[in-house]
């Protein structure tokens, strides 16, 4: 089955389950990632100058306050460049917001007018000409003609398949990559991985000028062997509130084994390894991060006026810590559960996730293993 036919997109929206209210843990790893982008900027005006017309694209920019927030930083950073390099000229911008065809662009759309103001509030005489676009259709395969693009920026999208792997009908009870998947599960996985990565870096590599950089930030794999130690184990917990539920009667178990997420979480070994074998590009950086499952409690609590609910030490109970990571996890995969078990399974899964979550919060302390590398183009 095809990621299309499972529907890969976020929550769309601006309700209390979308993306564009459910992303402040995405907006944690992306400022973590930040001094990476501003030196992989720095590097290539270094290396090459300032073209007349600077082209990027946001791979997978989804639908919300971070997509624009990272334009206006990579815009902050090229203005604080050309002051240190005293270069008169500002270059013009072309920038395209690019996701798959369900990508609620409306909505970020709506956002641009805002974003234009703030721009030439915070730049004043030296605003910028930046003219932004949606560009719908998949980062697998080719969506610029060819040596035209000067940076290629993507967060927390690389990790999405472009399709259920072949080969995993023994995966019954699991619903990724397991540590509790036979071994056959976790080849089927890598192998769709390096011919994903593999196209993806052809097709940047021909729409790419020479020199030109490459920022990407996904979720990794700590360790090489998946079978040793489960990184995803928020994705395991989820198929336990599964075997509950068909355990009820409230989801088929045919269902259940007929599921498994589109998602990959490759190792450094293994992202290496396909970079090097393709051969498009130069590996120019490679940091490994980590950011708590609930790094973004706390700003939610302020966010949402959910202060009242802390403890008496001003700690943020388990329950809460359980609904708020259910919350921003249910963003990215209610979709293509929903397209799978139908949507009237929906409130009660995520309810049982929250609690599973809480329970797991109260005695483990879980981070993502993520992973931001700058790429260079030969
Ligand atoms: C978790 S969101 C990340 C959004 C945003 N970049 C951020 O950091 O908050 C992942 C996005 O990747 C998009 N995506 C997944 N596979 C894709 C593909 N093959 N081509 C384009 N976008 C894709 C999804 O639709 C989704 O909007």
């Amino acid at each position: 089955m095809g990621v299309k036919e499972v529907d890969v997109h976020m929550t769309v929206g601006n309700g209390a389950t979308s993306y564009a209210n459910n992303s402040a843990h995405q907006k944690i790893g992306i400022s973590k990632a930040k001094y990476v982008l501003d030196e992989s900027l720095k590097e290539m005006f270094a290396d090459d100058g300032f073209p007349d017309c600077f082209k990027m694209v946001d791979l997978g920019c989804s639908s919300g306050p971070n997509t624009l927030s990272v334009v206006a930083q990579i815009i902050g950073t090229i203005l604080r460049v050309r002051r240190l390099n005293n270069v008169d000229e500002l270059p013009e911008m072309e920038v395209f917001l690019n996701d798959l065809e369900g990508n609620d662009f409306n909505n970020l759309f709506k956002l641009l007018p805002s974003f234009y103001k703030k721009l030439k509030e915070a730049t004043g005489n030296e605003a910028i000409r930046c003219f932004v676009s949606g560009l719908p259709g998949s980062f697998y395969g080719r969506l610029f003609p060819s040596k035209t693009l000067n940076f290629v920026y993507s967060s927390f999208s690389l990790q999405w398949l472009s399709k259920i792997p072949e080969g995993l009908e023994d995966n019954k009870e699991n619903i990724h990559m397991a540590m509790a998947s036979p071994p056959g599960i976790f080849e089927a996985y890598a192998t769709q991985y390096r011919r994903d990565f593999t196209t993806f870096l052809t097709s940047r590599g021909q729409e790419m000028v020479r020199g030109g950089r490459m920022v990407l930030t996904f979720v990794g794999r700590s360790v090489e062997d998946p079978s040793t130690r489960d990184d995803c184990a928020h994705f395991t917990l989820l198929a336990s509130s599964l075997i509950e539920m068909v355990n009820e009667g409230l989801v088929k178990e045919s269902d259940l084994h007929s599921f498994n997420m589109p998602i990959y979480t490759p190792s450094k070994q293994e992202v290496e390894g396909v970079i090097h074998n393709e051969g498009s590009f130069n590996l120019e950086k490679f940091e490994p991060f980590l950011v708590p499952w609930d790094a973004h409690v706390k700003h939610e609590d302020h966010t949402r006026g959910r202060i009242s609910q802390l403890g008496a030490e001003g700690s943020v109970p388990d329950h809460i810590r359980g609904k708020l990571v259910s919350d921003f996890i249910r963003a990215y995969t209610e979709p293509v559960l929903a397209s799978h078990f139908g949507s009237s399974i929906i409130d009660n899964l995520y309810g049982r996730y929250a609690k599973k979550l809480a329970e797991y919060l109260a005695r483990e302390q879980p981070s993502f293993f993520n992973i931001i590398i700058c790429l260079s183009k030969k």
